[in-house]
């Protein structure tokens, strides 16, 4: 299969989905180069951008991780891919945690799909393969005035948004991988022996992304939690769990249904929130 370059002609006309990549009244966008599109995503947002937008670009100069971290965006090494949310009506049971569990379930299956590979999730946000990392999300909330508000503002209307930034490494041929990342990233070509369909992988993020969103709001999370644990890495593990300056050693038990992570250690049991907890291996390694 030959390698493809994102096409968003290509990507829409593949499109299975009701709503997402089809923005009532907006517009889907793909960028040569962009410094991140969960940026551009939270502006498109404030902007007044219809749920449902999508944000791509071939190239970041500036993509964002988790922790403030940088994300290797280099031009055709990955997909960078923002989507805009607007969870109208059940945004007070609003868990980042859940939603980024969902969403990498979403984006396990579509890897699934597109490439028959099965990758893994480790808890919260990491797309694993064999121990390395193949991708990430990172889930932002943004909270802005509606567009052309003119109320006063003593009380003023907020209207929530959801960005949901998916990086995935793609191809690692013409990079140059930081030492220091060199032995802990899969590049996914790599790993499906053949180029990835990026068009495909892209409709079918949304199709699948856009499913488990419709659970979550109808209260499905029990059953996207069951799914999600059948990509689990973490679950069963002995891990240890960094929080700030504390480091927590245990058994990763199970994940509660607003998405914190249940760690059994010898003092009892903890409830990890993802915000702020980074997990790694029982000797302290990445997995
Ligand atoms: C992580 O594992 O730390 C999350 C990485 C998320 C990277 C993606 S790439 C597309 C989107 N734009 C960004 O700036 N970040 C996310």
């Amino acid at each position: 299969m030959p390698p493809s370059e994102l096409d968003l002609g290509i990507i829409e006309s593949r499109l299975a989905t009701k709503s997402m990549g089809r923005p009532a009244g907006s517009s889907n966008e793909l960028w040569d180069v962009i410094d991140s599109t969960n940026t551009r995503a939270c502006a498109l947002a404030k902007a007044g951008a219809a749920s449902g937008t999508i944000v791509l670009a071939k190239n970041q100069t500036a993509g964002r991780g988790r922790f403030g971290r940088n994300w290797l965006s280099a031009a055709g090494a990955g997909l960078y891919m923002s989507v805009l949310v607007r969870p109208h009506g059940w945004q007070n049971n609003l868990s980042m945690s859940m939603l980024t569990i969902a969403a990498g379930l979403a984006v396990a299956r579509a890897v699934e799909i597109t490439t028959g590979v099965k990758i893994k999730l480790k808890w919260v946000n990491d797309l694993v393969f064999e121990g390395r990392k193949v991708g990430g999300i990172l889930t932002e909330l943004t909270a802005h005035p509606p567009a052309g508000d003119t109320q006063a503002a003593d009380s003023p209307k907020v209207e929530q948004a959801i960005v949901i930034g998916i990086g995935i490494n793609l191809s690692g041929k013409d990079v140059v991988v930081p030492l220091e990342l060199a032995d802990k990233i899969h590049w996914l070509e790599d790993i499906a022996f053949e180029p990835v369909d990026v068009n495909s992988l892209v409709s079918h993020i949304a199709l699948e992304l856009e499913q488990v969103l419709e659970g979550l709001s109808a209260g499905q999370t029990a059953s996207i939690l069951d799914a999600w644990r059948g990509y689990c890495a973490t679950l069963g593990e002995k891990v240890q769990a960094v929080v700030g300056e504390t480091t927590l050693s245990g058994l990763a038990i199970d994940v509660t249904d607003s998405g914190a992570l249940i760690l059994q250690t010898p003092s009892g049991k903890h409830e990890l929130a993802a915000g702020e907890v980074s997990i790694r291996r029982a000797d302290g390694a990445y997995y």
